[in-house]
C-alpha cells in the first residue's frame, strides 16, 4: 500500500499482520489543516470490534516475539530505520500536508524518527539484567528484564512520526507486542511507521495498528484486561482518566501530558541570542509541542527593549503554506483549536495582558481554507491569570516581568506543570541555581525549551507526567519488569 500526493486513497488498520477495512466498513477523513480542501485520504473508522482484534492477535505474538532473540529484534529495528530513512523526504512532506508544520520540520521530524529506530536497535543488544552476589556462594543471582506483554500506545498529532516511533520502537525492541493507536488527525504517518516496520520482517500480530476516534478506539484499547501496559502523550484531562482506569485495573501506565515552559531571561544575557531561542521555542511548529516556551520571565532591565524586539521579530513572521518553502508558521491542526485559542486570545486581552503582536485569525493570501492563528506576543501578563499558567498549544508567547533571579525562580515554578525549562544567562552559579531549582524534567541553559534527543531519558515532572521516562536508557524501565532468578545448583553438583 503505497499512497501518491495526488491520489485519495482509503487506508486500513493493521491487524495480525493484515492490512484491512475497519469491520464496520466506516471510514473517516483526513484532510490538510493548511486548507481544508486537500483531502489526504480516508481512514478505517474503528471500534471495540477491531480493538478486540488488534488484541487479541498481540495476545497471540505475544509468546513468540518475546522469545525472538534481541538480536533479531534489532535487525528488523534496523532495516525499518533503513526503510524509513530511504522515504524521508517523501513521509517528511505527508507529515507536513497532514499536521501543518514546516516541510523542514516535517523531514527534520522523519529524520528523527529513523534516529530512534537506530537507537533502539543497538539498545535492544545492550546488557539489561544484572548479577548479584548470595549468602549462598553457590547460588547464581540475578535479574532479567522481561517484557510486560500487550502494551497500547496511544499518541499525540503534534509528533506524528516521532512519537509513535519513541513508543514503538522501545517496546518492540524489548519484546513486547503493540496495539497502536495514533490521533486521528495524523493517521497517514502512523501508516507510514506500520510500513516500514512491517517490510522490515515485523512478524504478524507484533504491532498492530487501529484507527479512529479516542471513544470507538481508546476507550475499549485502554479498557481491554489483556493490555498490560499504556504509553499515552496528550491532555491532562485524558491523562487523569487513564490514572484513574489504570489505577482500578493494575495496568502500567506512562504518561507525557501538557506543559507552561518557563524561558527565563536575566540582565545579563545576551539579549539577541536569547531573543532567538524564545521565538523559535514558542513558535516553531506553530507553537504546538508540549515543550514548547510560553512564558517569557524577563527582568525588568531589559524588559522593554527585549519585549521590543520579540514583538518586532514575531510580527515578521512567515505565516502559510507549510510547504511552501519560504513559509516559518503554519497553520494549527484544526478549526476547533484555531477557535479555542483565538477565544483565549481574547479572554486575555480583556484580562489585561497587553497585546504585543498578532492576537487572531489570519485568512487573507490563500490562507481562508486553513487554520491559521497569528503569532501572538502578550505583554505585562500576571503570572497567576489564565495565560500564565494554562496551556494554550498554539502560537502564543506570554512575556512576564520579573525583579531578578529569586522572583524569576518564584514565578517559573508557580505552575501546575514541570516538563522543560530554560534560562538565558552568563552568570554560572544563577544557572546551577536554576538546573538545581527549577521544577522540571528537562532543563536548558542557553537554549530554548524543545527538543528531545531520542537517547537520553524524556519527561515531565509535577502535572506534566507520571513520574516516569521515555526514551534512552529510561524506555527499558517502562517497556519491561525485572524478574529475580535464585539459581541454586541439584544436591551433589
Ligand atoms: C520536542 O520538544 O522536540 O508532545 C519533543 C510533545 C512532546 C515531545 C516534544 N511529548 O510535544
Amino acid at each position: 500500500m503505497t499512497a501518491t500526493i495526488t491520489d485519495v486513497q482509503t487506508f486500513g488498520n493493521y491487524i495480525g499482520g493484515e492490512w484491512q477495512p475497519a469491520a464496520s466498513g466506516a471510514t473517516f477523513e483526513n484532510r490538510s489543516p493548511a486548507n481544508t480542501d486537500d483531502l489526504i485520504g480516508h481512514f478505517a473508522a474503528s471500534g471495540a470490534d477491531d480493538v478486540a482484534a488488534a488484541v487479541t492477535a498481540a495476545a497471540e505474538a505475544a509468546n513468540g516475539w518475546r522469545n525472538t532473540s534481541a538480536i533479531a529484534r534489532a535487525n528488523i529495528l534496523f532495516k525499518a530505520a533503513e526503510i524509513m530513512a530511504s522515504r524521508a523526504n517523501e513521509i517528511g512532506r505527508e507529515l507536513t500536508r497532514e499536521e501543518g508544520k514546516t516541510l523542514k520540520e516535517g523531514v527534520g521530524e522523519t529524520g528523527r524518527a529513523v534516529q530512534i529506530l537506530r537507537y533502539f536497535a543497538g539498545e535492544a543488544q545492550q546488557p539489561s539484567g544484572e548479577h548479584y552476589p548470595s549468602m549462598n556462594p553457590f547460588t547464581l543471582l540475578y535479574t532479567i528484564r522481561e517484557p510486560l506483554g500487550v502494551v497500547a500506545a496511544i499518541t499525540p498529532w503534534n509528533f506524528p512520526i516521532a512519537i509513535p516511533t519513541w513508543k514503538v520502537a522501545p517496546a518492540l525492541a524489548f519484546g513486547n507486542t503493540v496495539v497502536l493507536k495514533p490521533a486521528s488527525l495524523t493517521p497517514l504517518c502512523a501508516v507510514r511507521l506500520v510500513e516500514a516496520l512491517a517490510e522490515a520482517g515485523l512478524p504478524p500480530g507484533v504491532l498492530n495498528l487501529v484507527t479512529g476516534s479516542a471513544s470507538a478506539v481508546g476507550d475499549p484499547l485502554v479498557k481491554d484486561e489483556r493490555v498490560v501496559g499504556i504509553t499515552f502523550t496528550g491532555s491532562n484531562k485524558v491523562g487523569a482518566d487513564l490514572r484513574r482506569l489504570a489505577a482500578e485495573r493494575g495496568a502500567k501506565l506512562q504518561l507525557e501530558l501538557g506543559g507552561k515552559n518557563p524561558a527565563i531571561v536575566l540582565a545579563d544575557a545576551d539579549i539577541d541570542h536569547a531573543l532567538g531561542h524564545v521565538l523559535t521555542g514558542a513558535m516553531w511548529s506553530t507553537g504546538q509541542k508540549c515543550t514548547a516556551t510560553s512564558r517569557a520571565i524577563v527582568d525588568r532591565k531589559i524588559a522593554s527593549e527585549f519585549t521590543a524586539k520579540l514583538s518586532q521579530r514575531i510580527t515578521g513572521l512567515k505565516v502559510g503554506d507549510p510547504l511552501a518553502s519560504d513559509t516559518q508558521i503554519g497553520p494549527v491542526i484544526s478549526e476547533e483549536a484555531a477557535t479555542r485559542i483565538v477565544e483565549e486570545l481574547d479572554s486575555a486581552a480583556k484580562s489585561g495582558s497587553a497585546l504585543l503582536a498578532g492576537g487572531g485569525r489570519l485568512t487573507d493570501n490563500g490562507r481562508g481554507n486553513g487554520h491559521y492563528v497569528a503569532p501572538t506576543l502578550f505583554g505585562d501578563v500576571d503570572p497567576n491569570s489564565y495565560l500564565g499558567q494554562e496551556e494554550l498549544f498554539g502560537p502564543v508567547l506570554g512575556v512576564i516581568t520579573v525583579d531578578g533571579m529569586d522572583e524569576a525562580m518564584a514565578v517559573a515554578n508557580s505552575v501546575r506543570f514541570g516538563l522543560s525549562a530554560s534560562i538565558f544567562t552568563r552568570d554560572l552559579g544563577k544557572a546551577m541555581t536554576f538546573a538545581r531549582d527549577i521544577q522540571a524534567g528537562v532543563v536548558h541553559i542557553n537554549s530554548e525549551t524543545p527538543g528531545a534527543e531520542p537517547h537520553v531519558p524524556f519527561g515531565g515532572m509535577k502535572g506534566s507526567s507520571s513520574y516516569s521516562r521515555e526514551q534512552g536508557k529510561a524506555a527499558l524501565e517502562f517497556f519491561t519488569q525485572t524478574k529475580t532468578v535464585y539459581f541454586d545448583p541439584p544436591p551433589g553438583a
